[in-house]
């Protein structure tokens, strides 16, 4: 099957922290692959912007290096990259100060779509805000991509808001959480909204509980003093968990439009029940393998942070009364894997008397490895001497449904970078949203803080700590397994 690229308008893109990890490693690999495609109109420019001394062939050359380390297959195609490099531009700036800002005015050109990636920490925000607005580079068309964290609480976060909302309307800011790109995820809405088999099922009288599992095997080496800072649940849950969990969770939206879909978001942030402070395992990884623990690696002998936590949540509306959703996710995991589960509850009564064991249907979303859907289905044992059953995957493999070509094409950040030149906010973090997601992880962090809760240790490879396992089996449940 041949995926259809739709072009998107001619567009301005400037990249400030265009020199960054970030940059270099996804964001300009990922437009190469656009421009390949044909969906980067070949008169389109990126501009990168940072404080560097650089030229633009400088940066051109630095591009190149870039995507001959962390590019795909595409990078062979030499005409192609030397193709996209010359639409590439550099300008030197600073955000904190006035240098380089007139000329970047300069380069802009009007009338076509300006977008402008903040590949940069957030306190700098609010200085490229404000000087775009000055130099008039941005105008009412604009659009500005913001990365993660958004704040490190609500307060924060409402500060971050209000400094962007002060040049920028809501429509024109894009919250970029790269899961809400990831292909699975999208197919997620598809599979619920786009069939008729399983929405009927989609609520407390059917299934029995749903896991969602987001595994590492890295460590937090490299960026220990950021994540000492913050933890799993800043840097985990309230943004990527919380994403998956509310499109797992939300009512049907009227359309497949922006307000609509992330209105239905947002009341399921604001219907999630407390946390009871027993229903939270908080981990943190021990020396093993080749790597070290975690307090080496965040460089804080004494650190209490987590780099681990799972959790059960409960959220109270109609639809979810009574069904708890788990929430796992970790570093130094036995393996790199995220999924999200949905377990159905087992058949009130057996027909077959030959049958000892218990059956649930589960519906397991992989979002990586290998992303697909898997159906679990219980069927007879085949061969003779009666009926026996036996649970087996139904499994849907995108790559092997639809090709692996359109699979490579399908990497969240390119996509979402589309989604912003096209315009379309679907897929992208609302200001309200971000907020209902802090309003509700702040007293849970509060509470562990002030309760000076020491992490519980667990060994890198593995699961996650021996209490996560017992927060399942207290319920008779228990974690699938962490499989990369
Ligand atoms: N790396 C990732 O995989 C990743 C993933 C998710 C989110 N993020 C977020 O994305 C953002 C960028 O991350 P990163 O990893 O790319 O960081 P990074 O490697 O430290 O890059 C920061 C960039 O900002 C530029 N910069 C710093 N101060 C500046 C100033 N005053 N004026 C203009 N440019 C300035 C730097 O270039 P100069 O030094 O040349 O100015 C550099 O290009 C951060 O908010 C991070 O949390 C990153």
């Amino acid at each position: 099957m041949v995926s259809r690229v739709i072009p998107v308008d001619t567009f301005d893109l400037v990249i400030f922290g265009g020199t960054g990890d970030l940059a270099r490693r996804k964001i300009l690999p990922g437009l190469f692959r656009r421009f390949l495609s044909g969906q980067m109109p070949s008169d389109s420019r990126v501009i990168g912007a940072a404080r560097s001394e650089l030229d633009s062939n400088g940066y051109r050359q630095m591009i190149s290096d870039a995507i001959a380390e962390f590019g795909g297959d595409e990078k062979s195609d030499k005409d192609g990259l030397a193709a996209f490099l010359a639409r590439l531009e550099y300008v030197t700036v600073d955000a904190k100060g006035e240098n380089g800002w007139s000329e970047l005015a300069k380069l802009m050109r009007k009338d076509i779509v300006k977008a402008f990636y903040f590949s940069v920490g957030p306190s700098l925000f609010g200085d490229l805000a404000e000087r775009l607005h000055k130099h008039k580079i941005a105008d009412a068309n604009s659009r500005i991509v913001v990365e993660k964290p958004f704040g490190r609480d609500l307060e924060t976060a409402q500060a971050l808001n209000e400094t962007l909302a002060a040049h920028f309307e809501e429509g024109q800011i894009y919250r970029i959480d790269h899961y809400l790109g990831k292909e699975t995820v999208q197919n997620l809405m598809a599979v619920r909204f786009g069939n008729v088999l399983f929405e009927p099922l989609w609520n407390n009288h059917y299934v029995d509980h749903i896991q969602i599992t987001v595994a590492e095997t890295v460590g937090v080496g490299g960026r220990g003093a950021y994540y000492d800072r913050a933890g799993a649940m800043r840097d985990m849950v309230q943004n990527h968990l919380m994403q998956l969990l509310c499109l797992i969770a939300m009512e049907p939206p009227s359309q497949f439009g922006a307000d609509e879909v992330r209105d239905e978001k947002l009341k399921v942030i604001s219907e999630l029940e407390t946390v009871d402070a027993h229903h939270i395992v908080r981990g943190q990884y021990n020396a093993g393998g080749d790597g070290d623990s975690y307090r080496v690696d965040a460089e804080n002998p004494r650190s209490f942070t987590e780099s681990f936590i799972a959790m059960k949540c409960h959220i109270s509306n109609w639809r979810w009364s009574g069904v708890p959703f788990y929430l796992r996710t970790g570093k130094r995991m036995k393996a790199r894997t995220s999924e999200i589960a949905v377990v159905f509850k087992e058949l009130g009564h057996s027909i077959f008397d030959g049958d000892s064991g218990t059956h649930q249907n589960i519906l397991a979303i992989r979002l990586q490895p290998n992303e697909g859907i898997d159906m679990q289905v219980t069927i007879k044992e085949p061969g003779p001497g009666g009926m026996r059953l036996v649970d087996v995957p139904l499994d849907m493999s995108f790559a092997e449904a639809l090709g692996d070509a359109d699979i490579e094409v399908a990497d969240a950040y390119e996509r979402l970078i589309m989604d912003v030149i096209r315009g379309n906010q679907t897929l992208f973090m609302r200001g309200d949203e971000v907020e209902a997601a802090w309003r509700w992880t702040d007293p849970l962090i509060a509470g562990w803080e002030g309760r000076s809760d020491v992490p519980k240790l667990y060994d890198a490879g593995s699961a996650g700590p021996e209490d996560a396992m017992m927060l399942m089996h207290r319920d008779n449940r228990k974690w699938r397994e962490v499989k990369g």
